[in-house]
């Protein structure tokens, strides 16, 4: 099973998306090996859909710990459960650095989406500095502080904050190793994020330890993500993991 993510961040109206998923849906259902695929898709807060569709999954970017209140500009699980999401990226590097979520904070919002039973995309990466001062490992443990790393419905995606949306992957040897670090405390599927795209999918989602990648600009455009997704048919007919 390869799990295939798509974070629009704040791109795309209400209507692109819907266009955009119908497409991917049509385009999931068509091709054979559907069953190995888990395919989802993270609209801008604006453009959420009832997350009814048969084989792509709508889930949320964001929202707060909360089930609603005085919060202003944040959305809580009430508005979540109306259309039916229930999965959410946690801990993304966008949030974390732009937005200024501590882990603390992050800790608390994984909490209260795991006791909802929600699918958590937990986000975890470093910048230049840490990967250049060599304590990738120990900055990357830092980020599962609080973080209940047993949780059923988690996914870890590791983006480089150094990948991200420059337009450069990490080196292939750089995800085998970081992700083989990840495995030996995880039990869970492990995606890739970080100027993921149509050309270097494959050889991404073929590394051990890689079970699916977290996609940015790339998804933006339906061919180019449904190409992502069919480049892992083209690594699953190379030799098997
Ligand atoms: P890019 O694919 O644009 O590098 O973004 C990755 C990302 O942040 C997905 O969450």
């Amino acid at each position: 099973m390869a799990i295939f993510a798509a974070n629009f961040k704040c791109n795309l109206t209400r209507a692109q998306t819907k266009a955009y998923i119908e497409g991917l849906e049509s385009y999931v259902s068509r091709t054979q090996s559907v069953g190995k695929r888990e395919v989802f898709v993270f609209p801008n807060q604006a453009a959420l859909l009832e997350n009814t569709y048969g084989f792509v999954r709508v889930g949320a970017q964001n929202a707060h710990c909360v089930e609603n209140g005085g919060f202003t500009g944040e959305i809580g699980a009430q508005q979540l459960r109306e259309f039916g999401i229930d999965s959410i990226l946690i801990g993304h590097s966008e949030r974390r650095t732009i937005f200024g979520e501590s882990q603390e904070y992050i800790a608390q919002k994984f909490a209260y989406f795991a006791k909802a039973g929600f699918r958590i995309i937990y986000c975890i990466g470093e910048d230049l500095a840490v990967r250049q001062n060599g304590s990738v490992e120990e900055f990357l443990r830092s980020e599962f502080r609080g973080i209940d790393t047993k949780y059923e419905n988690l996914i870890v995606a590791y983006e480089p904050i150094w990948a991200i949306g420059t337009g450069v992957s990490a080196s292939l040897e750089d995800i085998e190793h970081t992700h083989k670090f990840l495995r030996s405390f995880l039990d869970v599927p492990l995606l890739y994020g970080g100027s993921v795209n149509e050309t270097n999918a494959g050889e991404i989602l073929y590394l051990a330890n890689v079970d699916g990648v977290l996609v940015g600009s790339a998804s933006l455009e339906l061919t180019r993500f449904c190409e992502i997704i069919e480049s892992k048919a083209t690594s699953d007919t190379a030799e098997s993991k």
